[in-house]
């Protein structure tokens, strides 16, 4: 590990999160975990480098996103782009006399209930954010009656915008109310942020895909076999994805954004047609390349939360080179189409054990107890063996220590 960012910003040795600032963040600390930071590298987006600063406990996902980068690297890169940061907020009103009355009056005094949301001014709205629209949606048999739900779209800019979001539709709900003569229950956004949705393409050139075994074509056909299974069966896309968000979370987590949100944003959009589906698609193009996409709702942010106090967020920041927080998602976009292509590649040519098993040895090695110069060793050894158990490494642990 190198401390190679420059005098400005050396890498903090200690996860980069004071006690104090710990206890700032949460209730009840007791303590600061920490995780690997890496950076995958190769990634050109746009026309423009980025390095991808990760944060992962899962071995392989960052050399396999890097090698997967410099494949796509070979086809010109990634394209990417994004919608305005609109985030949703739901209010559900219930008990309503009239549905049709509500929605009009709703609808007659919209530009009032905007007007009175940006009235309320904040950073959002002095950075050019702030309520966009109203809309109403009615489910009309429910368990607990008739349901009008009214959706406020606020563009958040460089926010996630829960905070912005909830504040604004809390202070809407009385409004609704006197509107609608109905009675509001939760006020909060919507996890599923489908009007801030991030895409990013790329091609891989069959030739880049040759193996020893096998053609670039039979590579591009598998992978894109591979695409198809997880198009149809939820089993493979539940797998298929959780592979793409090995990238997504990475970065997510790195740059101090909710991962949480961002995880029911991605499955919620990929359930959207009522039946769970591949967040990517796969195709060999006219001229018999790979070319893969993605679509997702990514409601990131590189102001406010975390991104602002945790001193490695602000470093991952840095590291991206971000301007706004739809680059941000732009970037992720690239990265999740990445991660998957890699493990769909690994999957579809040599299985992933192969490639796990070197990272696998050194963990044994390291849980066994190896200090930092003799992980390597004891890996090879256990590697040429064919035996990455504990206890073997724990003895080989033992005979250096005896040497
Ligand atoms: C493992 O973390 C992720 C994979 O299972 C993804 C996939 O199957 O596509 C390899």
């Amino acid at each position: 590990m190198q401390a190679w960012l420059g005098d400005d910003a050396d890498l903090p040795t200690d996860g980069g999160l004071s006690a104090e600032q710990a206890d700032a963040m949460i209730e009840n600390v007791i303590g600061r975990y920490g995780l690997p930071f890496g950076i995958a590298t190769n990634f050109l987006i746009d026309g423009r480098d980025h390095l991808i600063p990760m944060v992962i406990e899962e071995p392989s996902v960052v050399a396999a996103c890097s090698n997967a980068a410099r494949l796509f690297r070979a086809g010109g890169g990634f394209t990417t782009s994004a919608d305005d940061p609109v985030m949703i907020g739901q209010i559900q009103v219930l008990d309503v006399p009239d549905i049709a009355r509500a929605q009009s009056a709703i609808t007659a005094h919209r530009d009032e209930l905007l007007a009175e949301v940006n009235a309320a001014g904040g950073s959002i709205v002095a950075r050019g954010g702030g309520a966009r629209d109203i809309e109403m949606r009615v489910f009309p048999q429910t368990a607990v009656g008739a349901l009008l739900v009214v959706h406020l779209l606020m563009d958040t800019r460089d926010a996630m915008g829960a905070n912005a979001i909830n504040t604004a539709v809390e202070m809407l709900a009385p409004r609704i109310e006197a509107l609608t003569g109905g009675r509001v229950n939760l006020r909060i956004l919507s996890n599923l942020t489908d009007r801030r949705k991030a895409r990013a393409e790329g091609v891989v050139p069959a030739n880049q895909l040759a193996s020893a075994d096998l053609s670039g074509a039979d590579v591009v056909r598998a992978i894109v076999e591979a695409g198809v299974f997880a198009e149809v069966d939820p089993y493979r896309a539940a797998t298929h994805n959780k592979g793409v968000m090995n990238g997504i979370d990475a970065v997510v987590l790195a740059t101090g954004n909710d991962w949480r949100a961002v995880a029911a944003g991605a499955h919620a959009y990929a359930a959207r047609d009522g039946a769970y589906t591949s967040l990517t698609r796969w195709w060999a193009d006219d001229d018999g390349n790979l070319r893969g996409s993605i679509e997702l709702p990514l409601a990131v942010g590189i102001v406010g939360g975390a991104t602002r106090v945790h001193p490695m967020a602000q470093l991952a920041l840095k590291i991206l080179g971000v301007d706004s927080a739809s680059h941000l998602a732009r970037v992720m976009a690239a990265v999740g189409l990445a991660q998957n292509f890699a493990a769909i590649r690994a999957l579809a040519t040599d299985g992933i054990q192969r490639g796990h098993m070197r990272l696998h040895a050194r963990q044994m090695a390291m849980a066994a107890g190896a200090g930092p110069e003799q992980v390597a060793q004891i890996a090879q050894t256990m590697i040429e063996e064919g035996n990455i158990r504990l206890e073997r490494a724990r003895a080989l642990v033992a005979d250096l220590q005896k040497e």
